[in-house]
């Protein structure tokens, strides 16, 4: 019977086979070991010379690291053994010999590994990171889907901009004009939160960043919930939840993986709701006290949200922002026309922001005038206003960048490692 390695614990004692690739093989003396990956667990093959048929011997003495093979033989629990089962091989099936693995347990560097990320994939490390990003997901959807939310495809390809003109990727749309990749679903959310209420989309959306930080990505997955009737309050006690559920589900589910990247727990098991809140000014005010000055009316740069989450042990959310720095659907606060209803939630331990969302402007009239203010032409966004013509009402809405949640809650200095197959600036292969 071919198991996965991690069933092995169940087979204890029986005869099976694993399907997989070799890892490590060393000898010592009369004993020789591999250990083989299947992506579930490792395995502990063991070959005893005196005990062992010199054909299998012959076999065994041409694998490679990464080479491809079935091994058939009887499980026993071994302590000291990766996985804690251990293997003596009976019978042993090379698919494929593999040449040499340009991989090694050396210290290769950064750019290198990046040039071989479709081998990389099959590091043990790697491997947890994926693993975590997985559970992330699965856990937003398990959120949303257990309260009332409805996920919604959002297009790729769209006619206009969402989060302004500058960092559009352009492709030409057969006769109809230019089109871009999404920079984000939102605007058609909120077309699915007029007809269903709660929903949202969860998928890749595409920023031409031409800058080359550790937080951006050229194409990154996003999770956007857009909800009818909600006001910012409401936006941001759903984020609060949402986070703190994210946290505690990983620390039950992947704590394992955490051990294995050397993820500090500590910090993680703290984070409770409610979340501190500043406002755009008070943040003014707390990185004037620590020698940073940033201008009324400009955007807090990178350096900036991490000086801010470095003051607190917890997610912080600064709300209220200039409409100056921020985009065209944002409603204004009624207490002061400079600002609109937004927020961004910073993680802790410097990482910046990770959720960005607010309130929308539902009057069509003011609508219309922000799109003027933004440059953008009112024939490609009317159907966007329809929906404040056809029954407009208070809603509100987030995005969340799952590489950033992934990087933070693994504690990864950047968020190359939290994506398969990651685009930047300079890197479009593999
Ligand atoms: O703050 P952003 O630009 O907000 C929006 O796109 C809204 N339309 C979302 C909404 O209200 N539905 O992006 C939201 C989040 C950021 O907080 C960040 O986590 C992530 O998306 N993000 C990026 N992640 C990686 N690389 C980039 N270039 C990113 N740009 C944004
Ligand atoms: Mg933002």
């Amino acid at each position: 019977m071919i198991i996965s390695i991690g069933q092995g614990p169940q087979y204890l004692n029986q005869t099976v086979s694993v399907q997989g690739w070799v890892t490590h093989k060393r000898s010592s003396g009369r004993i020789r070991f591999l250990v083989v990956r299947d992506g579930t667990g490792l395995l502990q093959g063991v070959l005893v010379t005196e005990r062992a048929v010199p054909e299998i011997i012959r076999i065994f003495d041409q694998l490679t690291i990464e080479s491809s093979l079935r091994l058939t033989g009887t499980l026993r629990s071994d302590p000291r053994a990766p996985g804690g089962v251990e293997m003596e091989i009976q019978d042993l099936f090379i698919f494929q010999r593999a040449q040499d693995y340009p991989i090694t347990p050396k210290d290769h560097g950064t750019a290198f590994l990046m040039a071989h990320r479709h081998l990389w994939l099959r590091s043990s490390r790697q491997q947890a990171i994926l693993k975590i990003r997985h559970e992330v997901s699965r856990s937003i959807r398990d959120f949303l889907n257990d309260r009332g939310f409805i996920e919604l495809a959002a297009p790729i390809l769209t006619g206009a901009a969402c989060e302004g003109t500058s960092t559009l990727f352009e492709t030409q749309y057969f006769d109809l004009g230019p089109a871009y990749l999404s920079q984000s679903g939102q605007l058609y959310m909120e077309a699915g939160a007029m007809a269903f209420g709660k929903v949202y989309c969860f998928g890749p959306a595409f920023r031409a960043e031409k800058s080359k930080t550790r937080r951006h990505l050229t194409e990154f997955w996003m999770v956007e919930p857009e909800m009818a009737f909600a006001q910012l309050e409401e936006l941001m006690g759903l984020v609060e939840e949402m986070v703190c559920f994210l946290v505690t589900r990983l620390l039950s589910t992947r704590r394992e993986e955490l051990h294995q990247l050397e993820r500090e727990v500590g910090p993680l098991e703290k984070i409770t709701r409610p979340f501190p809140r500043l406002t755009y000014q008070e943040a003014l005010n707390t990185l004037r006290d620590k020698g940073t000055v940033v201008a009324f009316g400009e955007d807090l740069g990178a350096e900036d949200e991490t000086e801010l989450s470095r003051c607190h042990d917890q997610p912080l959310f600064i709300h209220r922002y200039p409409a100056a720095c921020k985009a065209f659907y944002m409603k204004r606060d009624p207490l002061d026309d400079r600002l609109v209803l937004n927020m961004d939630l910073l993680a802790p331990e410097g990482y910046g922001e990770v959720v960005g969302g607010s309130q929308r402007e539902e009057d069509p009239l003011l609508l219309t005038r922000r799109l003027a203010e933004h440059g953008l032409a009112e024939t490609d966004l009317d159907w966007y206003l329809d929906l404040r013509r056809f029954g407009s009402v208070p809603h509100s809405g987030f995005g969340m960048g799952l590489e950033r949640m992934v990087a933070w809650l693994c504690g990864l200095k950047h968020v190359r490692e939290t994506i398969p197959f990651p685009r930047t600036l300079y890197r479009i292969y593999p």
